[in-house]
């Protein structure tokens, strides 16, 4: 599944708001409030989600009906891209990359544990695997007494595991 669904989850991010209105302070943010706070708070924004198509046309519907301003191309592309990242109904910080050529979750260590683990085959055999973090380590070693599979000193050892544990703990 990990390789059609292009999205996921990733646990790490840390967002911040900004106290006097309630919005992520994120790219384009200030522009944002610039624009879409002076008739009605933020609330107003920061309850909804939608696609780009829904902000479009919240956006049109207030240029047709409430008094809004146009924008131009730029400034709206901005806006468009500050709401659907951060109020969007697919939360974009939170989408997990994937390598499109491996199949691998692209996240910290990814290209060790790639250089480290699809030499003997591909990653569609790391990928199918959901193990915890003892379990994995098992792994490693039975591939290290029956395959042929090196050594790794500490660091390295603890950087794949880290990276499987956390992107490859569950089956798919
Ligand atoms: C010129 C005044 C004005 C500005 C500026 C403005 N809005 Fe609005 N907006 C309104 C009015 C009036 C309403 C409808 C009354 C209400 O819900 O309070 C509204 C309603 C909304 C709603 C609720 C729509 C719904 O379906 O209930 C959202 C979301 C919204 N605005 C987002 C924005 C965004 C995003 C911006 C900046 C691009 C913005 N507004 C800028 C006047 C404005
Ligand atoms: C030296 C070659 C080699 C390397 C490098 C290698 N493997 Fe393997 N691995 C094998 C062989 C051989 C098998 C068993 C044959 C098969 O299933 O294709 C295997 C099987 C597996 C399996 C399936 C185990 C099972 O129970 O069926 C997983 C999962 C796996 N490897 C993960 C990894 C990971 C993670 C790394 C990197 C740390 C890695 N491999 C690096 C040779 C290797």
């Amino acid at each position: 599944m990990k390789i059609i669904a292009i999205i996921g989850l990733i646990m790490s991010s840390s967002l911040v708001v900004d106290k006097e209105s309630g919005m992520l302070i994120d790219k384009n943010w200030e522009l944002v409030k610039a624009n879409c706070t002076g008739c009605h708070s933020a609330p107003h924004i920061t309850s909804q989600k939608n696609d780009r198509e829904g902000w479009i046309e919240v956006i049109r519907w207030m240029q047709n009906k409430q008094g809004l301003w146009q924008f131009d191309a730029d400034t709206e592309n901005k806006i468009l891209d500050y709401l659907t990242a951060n109020y969007g109904l697919i939360d974009e910080r939170n989408v997990q990359k994937i390598d499109l050529a491996s199949g691998m979750v692209i996240d910290d260590n990814w290209e060790l544990v790639k250089a480290s683990c699809t030499g003997c085959h591909s990653a569609k055999i790391v990928i199918q695997q959901g193990a915890d973090r003892n379990t994995w380590l098992e792994i490693i070693r039975w591939m290290q007494e029956e395959q042929g599979l090196w050594q790794f000193d500490a660091d390295t050892e603890n950087k794949i595991l880290d990276y499987l544990s956390k992107n490859y703990s569950q089956s798919n």
